[in-house]
């Protein structure tokens, strides 16, 4: 060892100065610089020493060197995994200037990195990073979690981003992760739009099934679109929610569906009908369920209920399973008093349409024996609504 510091001949005092400096400036690394800053100081500092002749010591030369290098190599590596990242990188210090604003960053925004490194330009792309909270602009609450925002172009344009913070507590630098999720949000878009399309083609689909049906009983024009409308408003009335009530309106016009199978002859007989007839005419509620039950849509499962029980009444004397009371699901309880209420108030091929106050009055009579007295009620305390409805649609 002796023969070592021999060789080197220097004195301890000098490299011992220059020791406690690079130990005095790693420790500021630890604390308050970023590598970046400490390797530079420390090329400084190294460059200052050798002028002066504090260090002719090659081997701590060397050691300091290759300190350097690392640090450079290490900040090499951060710049080349910044710079090729898919995503717009954005490093911002605690005085909300830009230190790093990658290629990504530059496509995406349109911003050289000239125009925005070292300038407090983040609110001219990201305005909502900045908040203004009882007069006084705020920075967006950096978190752990990602947030959509928009984005603004140097051409004014705004696009969707999706961004993540980084903090570096060390050196309080906030770093953005950026993407444009413009495509992202229009295939989802897309795939929206196309689930309404399926959505509405179904409604549509159902519509003209119920249509059809109704074009062969000739004299009840409009009276599934009536049905649909009823059911929808008692339903809401009732307190079933919005959606559902959508739905009972999109599923009560397949209420008659099963009437497919019933010849022309007996379906728009003039006159009053045979008890064979009229047992042929009942069977049109079982075919609807048949019809109907298969399918795994709900639109159409509802379908099946109302089509099986708008026939049935609370005191158990409907047909075909004679359900009683709450056993009739609440769809084909509320179906049964539309259907019926439209059936007395419009004209058929057997009868003229009755006086309004008249087919109040045999629905009121009804109350507790065709027809739920929960509802009724309800259809009664809104009669003039109803009536409404049905003087938009004759
Ligand atoms: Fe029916
Ligand atoms: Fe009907």
């Amino acid at each position: 060892m002796n023969n070592f510091r021999k060789e080197l001949k220097l004195p301890f005092k000098r490299i011992e100065v220059a020791h406690i400096l690079v130990a005095v400036i790693l420790l500021f690394n630890a604390l308050v610089f970023t590598e970046h800053q400490t390797a530079f100081i420390i090329q400084i500092v190294l460059g200052i020493l050798i002028l002066l002749h504090h260090i002719d010591d090659n081997i701590l030369k060397d050691s300091i060197i290759k300190y350097i290098d690392k640090l450079n190599e290490n900040n090499n590596y951060q710049e080349t995994l910044t710079e090729s990242n898919h995503n717009a990188i954005i490093a911002i210090n605690k005085n909300q200037e830009i230190l790093t604003f990658n290629k990504k960053a530059e496509i995406i925004f349109g911003f050289t990195k000239d125009e925005m490194i070292g300038k407090k330009n983040l609110n001219l792309i990201i305005p909502e990073y900045f908040i203004e909270h009882n007069g006084e602009t705020s920075s967006f609450q950096a978190d752990d979690t990602t947030h959509e925002l928009t984005g603004k172009r140097k051409n004014g344009d705004v696009f969707p981003i999706r961004i993540s913070f980084g903090i570096n507590n060390k050196s309080t630098i906030f770093i953005a992760n950026i993407s444009d999720i413009t495509n992202e949000k229009e295939a989802e878009d897309e795939q929206n739009r196309l689930v309404k399309e399926i959505e509405n083609t179904q409604i549509e689909v159902i519509s003209t099934l119920g249509t059809a049906i109704e074009s062969r009983d000739k004299s009840t024009k409009y009276h599934v679109d009536r049905v649909s409308l009823y059911s929808k408003k008692l339903a809401l009335l009732y307190g079933l929610d919005e959606e559902e009530a959508e739905k009972m309106k999109l599923a009560s016009p397949l209420h008659d569906i099963g009437k497919i199978i019933i010849p022309d002859h007996i379906l728009n007989k003039p006159g009053a009908l045979t008890k064979d007839e009229f047992e042929i005419i009942k069977s049109h509620a079982q075919a609807g369920y048949d019809i109907l039950r298969r399918s795994e849509r709900e639109i159409l499962q509802m379908g099946a209920i109302i089509a099986y029980q708008h026939h049935e009444k609370w005191d158990g004397t409907g047909y075909p399973q004679k359900l009683k009371g709450e056993n009739i699901h609440i769809y084909g309880r509320i179906t049964a008093i539309a259907d019926v209420f439209d059936a007395l108030s419009t004209p058929r091929i057997y009868k003229k349409a009755w006086k309004s106050d008249k087919v109040r009055a045999v629905l009121i009579e009804e109350r507790g024996k065709a027809f739920d007295p929960v509802l009724l009620d309800l259809f009664i305390e809104n009669y003039d609504e109803f009536l409404e409805i049905k003087n938009s649609l004759l």
